[in-house]
């Protein structure tokens, strides 16, 4: 989704514009600006796709010495994807770059236009700018027409404004969209201010970090000493954002699952032990049901979290999607705790959905991969997955790192409520050490994979089909592979062919089969024979060969089911990886898509 960048000091300002926006490009974008406000002047550059087309309109340009600028990358909701509607928007004398929506821009838009201000795009962003110039004339002070202007408007922003009437302050709001302060210093050892839209472009540029709260609003000027409210210290590192010499960050972080599932499982598993340090206030013993809620991949992760906690803790689970849990009316129940999952901790629909249950007094959990998120703020508790930053906008060790954080939940809850010996406990933690091995990605099977991919590049779609918890991946498996490869799959509980979707079997069909040797084998197998019978071409996921296959792709064998459930996991990663490599696709930055959706 769109990204805010903004910096205050004396260093060149279009470089760490244009590098933080490098840094906020996985979440997604289709054009790009920049304003830069030195020596009084005020300067914009914006361009469509790629940031290497902003770079080279603005390769001419230089500004050292003390100034100040913002940057922007969009993914377009209001307005097509063009050079206009991209961001920074300008008045006559202010620039303006801004996430999220203004509900109302309809209404302030014809009232500003009343007055004469003419508008040139057809985003609701522009009547930011235009809304504060026009207080401006009457109040003559920058701050209070900023106060004012906020105060007007309805909906979700993180903003930043700059003004030639005032050339050493960003003026900045935040309310439903996350924002960022960050202090450190410059190459001249003066201070030097932040701002951006998420972590990232902040990684070795700002040693303390400010996560403002919704409703905050406020104006930063150069010079003198800055004390941030509430700072947090920020790590610097940003190696583990690299790609690590792999050519995707998809493969880096498929690659990278292993180590990460044990950072996630570190002093809260250990030989014979559950502790969830995180949890220790909640009153477990108040809870009789659990609500699982969460939009695309960790909806998937929280389906799977549903089986396991109902048969692990045999507690009652229900699951819903954020976007429609919303805006139904929901049933909710004193006694139930409301436990959202998210990678990226802002997808809009998962933290009003949040905003909800806690509004109707439940007990809410945060699962989610970054720290200091909006979700992870908005939760009564939270576990944080660990995955470390995910940069692919195909969401894989997240995922990985989300069932694994389910799967130790489901074991506390069991352990807590005294109905997991120490045998099955024992048992439990070694079956997750196996899991966690069985990520670790073997070259020749990823070979293996890598050939059989050319023959899965045409026909008129996938079914990826598996029972019980093999649902949930199987609806993964078809959302890595359409998210990336634009080849049209579905996932389906394999019993749930003969209803309906048999009818489209034949030559043309591809069928990714989990076939887990530790649950419901024969079941599956039934129903993949009547598949096969219908001329569908079959690929088994298998650790035993199976005859009724056209392709085989085998697992290791293991005696149980998680841990098949891992490996077949990185192998339907790596399919889509490879399908969509060999179509030519942008794997990291898919079409369509966003990293972070901040809007509904
Ligand atoms: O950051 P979140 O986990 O809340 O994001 C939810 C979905 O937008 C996300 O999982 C999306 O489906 C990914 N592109 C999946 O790869």
């Amino acid at each position: 989704m769109c990204g805010i960048i903004g910096y205050i000091g004396n260093d060149e300002k279009k470089s760490i514009l244009l590098n933080g926006l490098k840094e906020l490009e996985y979440r997604g974008y289709d054009s790009s600006g920049i304003s830069v406000l030195s020596e009084g002047e005020l300067s914009t550059f914006k361009s469509v796709g790629k940031l290497i087309n902003l770079e080279r309109k603005c390769e001419g340009f230089h500004s050292s010495g003390f100034g100040l600028g913002i940057g922007h990358t969009r993914w377009a909701t209001h307005g097509k994807p063009t050079e206009v509607n991209a961001h920074p928007h300008f008045g006559k004398f202010s620039n303006v770059v801004h996430n999220g929506i203004i509900e109302n821009y309809h209404s302030i838009k014809e009232s500003l236009q009343q007055q004469g201000r003419s508008f040139i795009s057809q985003t609701d962003t522009e009547v930011i700018v235009h809304l504060f110039e026009s207080h401006l004339e009457n109040l003559k002070n920058p701050f209070e027409a900023f106060k004012h202007t906020i105060s007007e408007l309805k909906g979700a922003y993180a903003i930043l404004l700059i003004t030639q009437k005032s050339p050493d302050t960003i003026y900045y709001a935040k309310n439903g969209s996350p924002l960022i302060i960050g202090r450190g210093k410059d190459s001249k050892d003066a201070e030097a201010i932040y701002f951006a839209s998420s972590d990232a472009p902040l990684i070795g540029l700002a040693s303390e970090v400010c996560y403002l709260e919704d409703g905050t609003l406020g104006a930063i000027k150069a010079g003198g000493f800055h004390t941030l409210p509430n700072p947090k210290l920020l790590s610097g590192d940003k190696l583990s954002a690299q790609k690590d010499g792999f050519t995707f960050f998809m493969e880096k972080e498929i690659y990278e699952q292993h180590k990460v599932l044990l950072e996630t499982m570190m002093g809260r598993v250990s030989e014979d032990n559950f502790s969830l340090e995180e949890l220790s206030e909640l009153d477990l013993s108040s809870v009789d049901s659990i609500t699982l809620c969460a939009c695309g991949t960790s909806y998937h992760a929280a389906i799977a979290g549903s089986y396991l906690i109902e048969r692990i803790a045999r507690l009652k689970v229900k699951v819903e999607i954020a976007s429609e849990f919303r805006y139904r009316n929901p049933i909710l129940q004193a006694n139930e705790l409301f436990v959202v999952i998210s990678q990226s901790g802002e997808t809009a629909d998962t933290l009003e959905a949040l905003k909800l249950a806690k509004r109707n007094g439940l007990k809410t959990l945060g699962i989610c991969n970054v720290d200091n998120s909006s979700i992870v703020r908005e939760s009564d508790f939270s576990l944080l997955t660990r995955a470390g930053i995910e940069k692919g906008v195909a969401s894989t060790k997240a995922f990985a790192t989300q069932v694994m954080v389910l799967w130790i939940l489901a074991n506390f809850i069991a352990q807590k409520c005294g109905i997991l010996s120490k045998a099955a406990m024992k048992q439990e933690i070694k079956t997750m050490l196996e899991a966690v091995r069985a990520t670790e990605v073997d070259k020749k099977a990823h070979e293996h994979i890598k050939r059989l991919s050319r023959r899965y590049l045409h026909g008129h779609g996938f079914f990826f089909i598996g029972r019980d918890i093999f649902y949930p991946l199987a609806l993964e498996g078809a959302l890595k592979l359409k998210e990336i490869s634009y080849l049209h799959a579905e996932g389906y509980p394999s019993g749930e062919m003969k209803h309906g979707p048999i009818a489209l079997a034949d030559l043309g069909l591809f069928c990714v089969a989990l076939m887990p040797q530790n649950l419901l084998y024969d079941k599956i197998k039934s129903n993949v024979e009547e598949l096969s019978a219908r001329d569908a071409m079959i690929c088994a996921l298998s650790a035993e060969y199976y005859e009724g296959c056209d392709d085989w792709i085998a697992i290791p064998k293991y005696s149980h089911y998680m841990v098949e459930f891992f490996a077949m996991m990185v192998v339907l990663q790596i399919f889509a990886l490879e399908v969509a490599v060999r179509l030519g696709n942008d794997v990291d930055m898919p079409r369509n898509l966003a990293k972070s959706v901040t809007v509904e």
